[in-house]
């Protein structure tokens, strides 16, 4: 059993990769939308929400987890790894080596949220990887929202002018990689690559499962059932679910009291 959380949708970016890679492998995901957003939040905040979301996957049974949000990846990684004794992957580490392995130019851009870009972590792990490349960071806190009120379509208004507000700095400096630092951010990677143009996008989230590949086998026995859960309106989740991931949900979201966890 493989569980993945996130504070809201985004985590399924990863979820949709996971099904591909462990196709028989049962998955319990919980998306935090009665918290969302996570990004704004402070450090304290995230860790405390970090640790129930994993202990209420942890009740599961889970032999593997995808920290599938890039704002708990960056600030509550490792204290997870210490207090849950199964393979933990965050989505920084392989989103890093994929932008290194791609760019040309060297000059490798990264977007989330406030809380992921003041913390630093991409840009950390991409310099790990390769010293001299040159690396940008900008926040973009008011994507997250628009992805969970489902302003995604490639052609809305409002997504196309956050997206000129964001990014114009992107632009100037001149970056042929992107990496999509936050798990909402592939869900408008359409808008985001009319504005940008030949940049490549890294989706951190679809990068985090592949990594899991390399370090999970699978465990046999399984049939691929997923189970969602949400801490606040499973129908919301349901429907905006819907549109992004290839085939419906159709099991049923269950509503869960994330508060009982610690
Ligand atoms: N999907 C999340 C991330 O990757 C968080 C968005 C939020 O809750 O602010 O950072």
């Amino acid at each position: 059993v493989i569980g993945i959380f996130d504070s809201g949708v985004g985590g399924l970016c990863a979820l949709k990769k996971v099904k591909e890679l462990f196709v028989r492998e049962d998955i319990v995901y919980f998306g935090d939308t009665g918290r969302v957003p996570y990004g704004p939040k402070s450090a304290e905040t995230i860790k405390k929400y970090a640790y129930q979301d994993a202990s209420f996957l942890a009740t599961h049974g889970i032999d593997a987890m995808i920290v599938a949000c890039g704002t708990v990846s960056s600030t509550a990684l490792d204290g997870l790894k210490e207090r849950f004794d199964i393979p933990i992957i965050g989505v920084i580490e392989g989103a890093a080596r994929k932008a290194v392995s791609v760019s040309k130019n060297g000059k490798i851009a990264v977007i989330g949220t406030k809380a992921t870009v003041s913390s630093g972590s991409f840009e950390r792990a991409v310099k790990e990887q390769r010293k001299d490349v040159e690396t940008y960071a900008v926040a973009c806190p008011l994507f997250v929202p628009l992805v969970e009120n489902g302003f995604v379509s490639e052609d809305d208004g409002i997504t196309a002018a956050a997206c000129e507000h964001y990014l114009r700095s992107v632009k100037e400096f001149g970056a042929d990689t992107l990496i999509l630092g936050c798990t909402h951010f592939p869900i408008i990677s359409g808008a985001i690559s009319s504005y940008l143009p030949g940049v490549e996008l890294i989706d951190c989230a679809a990068e985090a499962a592949e990594l899991l590949r390399e370090r999970y086998s699978g465990k046999q026995g399984e049939n691929g059932k997923v189970e969602y859960y949400v801490s606040d309106d499973p129908d919301a989740f349901c429907s905006l679910a819907r549109t992004f991931l290839d085939s419906d949900v159709n099991e049923r979201v269950r509503l869960i009291d994330i508060e009982k966890y610690s």
